[in-house]
């Protein structure tokens, strides 16, 4: 029988620990966490119901060994630590895919890995924590890569979970699709409100001017964006359990920094770079930083 995959997660958060209990599921993949929180065991309560897992857990980057697949599942703004687990994870065959919100996951970890190697995802998997290793997964979701022989590959990984992961051959799309849906959910953090917020119709109007901007300047980065993606956005927000709660918003609420520069400066950047106003984006930032 051939060897389990090792694989190493780096950041056993929200998505990570929901990620790490469904691939503990398969008894062809050996998985280690690299955690910078001690945590005993993953209790994850999915839409099918409870799963949990007990696995190797690791807080030392000194005590970590190379992998076949490292995910990063850290927020945007921790790529330092996870550079840290980087340096002992990867081999000369170690692949690293980067389950992260915003559209920058192949230049944020250039500087530590050959971009060859790093596989970037949009994750659309709704998670939040109350503990470590304590997760509440709200629906099953989708992890969608770039196609090719390690999308495949990435994907092959979810064969035994009912998260649908699969590629896809306009990956841009995909990322700028992410971005309309969490610049819009920024709001859930400026007003510190849980996603039902959406139904007051001047919150939705806010949500929908900064929605159609990321959709612009998606285009000018060759995202082909539908015509009415911004009003579907909001409409998916008030569609919404109205007590669910947006990562961003999450971290607000647990005093942790919030991922600013991933889901809004950067569309003001991408903006200011073709020539296109993003007022409302940036209005974002400045409330954002000043609430954080
Ligand atoms: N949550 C969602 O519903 C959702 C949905 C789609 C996409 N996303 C995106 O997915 C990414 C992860 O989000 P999340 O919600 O899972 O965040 P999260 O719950 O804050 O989890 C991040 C994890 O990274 C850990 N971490 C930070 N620095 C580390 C280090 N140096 N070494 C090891 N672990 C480290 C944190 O540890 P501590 O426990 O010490 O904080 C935490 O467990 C973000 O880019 C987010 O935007 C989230």
């Amino acid at each position: 029988m051939a060897e389990p995959a090792r694989i190493a997660l780096i950041g056993p958060g929200a998505i990570g620990a929901t990620v790490a209990a469904w691939l503990a599921q398969s008894p062809e993949l050996a998985l280690t966490l690299c955690a910078r929180t001690p945590l005993d065991r993953l209790e994850i309560e999915t839409p099918g119901g409870p799963i949990s897992a007990e696995l190797v857990v690791l807080t030392d980057p000194a005590d970590a060994a190379p992998a076949d697949w490292v995910l990063v599942c850290t927020k945007a703004y921790d790529v330092a630590g996870a550079a840290a687990w980087l340096a002992r994870l990867v081999g000369p065959d170690t692949r690293v895919a980067v389950l992260q919100n915003g559209v920058e996951h192949v230049a944020r970890f250039a500087p530590y890995v050959p971009v060859e190697r790093i596989l970037p995802a949009v994750v659309d998997i709704s998670a939040e924590r109350s503990a470590p290793g304590r997760v509440l997964q709200r629906m099953n979701g989708t992890i969608l890569v770039p196609a090719g022989a390690d999308g495949e590959a990435f994907a092959a990984l979810f064969d035994h979970s009912p998260i649908d992961a699969r590629t896809t051959t306009d990956f841009t799309t995909a990322l700028f699709r992410k971005l309309t849906v969490n610049c819009a959910g920024g709001v859930c953090g400026i007003v510190n409100k849980p996603n039902g917020i959406a139904r007051d119709p001047a919150i939705a109007d806010f949500m929908r001017a900064l929605a159609e901007e990321c959709v612009t300047v998606g285009r000018a980065e060759g995202a082909r964006l539908a015509d009415d993606l911004a009003a579907s956005v909001v409409r998916g927000y008030q569609q919404t359990p109205p007590d669910s709660i947006n990562s961003l918003h999450a971290d607000r609420m647990a005093g942790r920094p919030m991922e600013i520069d991933a889901r809004h400066s950067v569309i003001v950047r991408l903006g200011e770079k073709h020539g296109i106003p993003t007022p409302m984006n940036r209005l974002a930032v400045t409330l954002l930083n000043a609430v954080q």
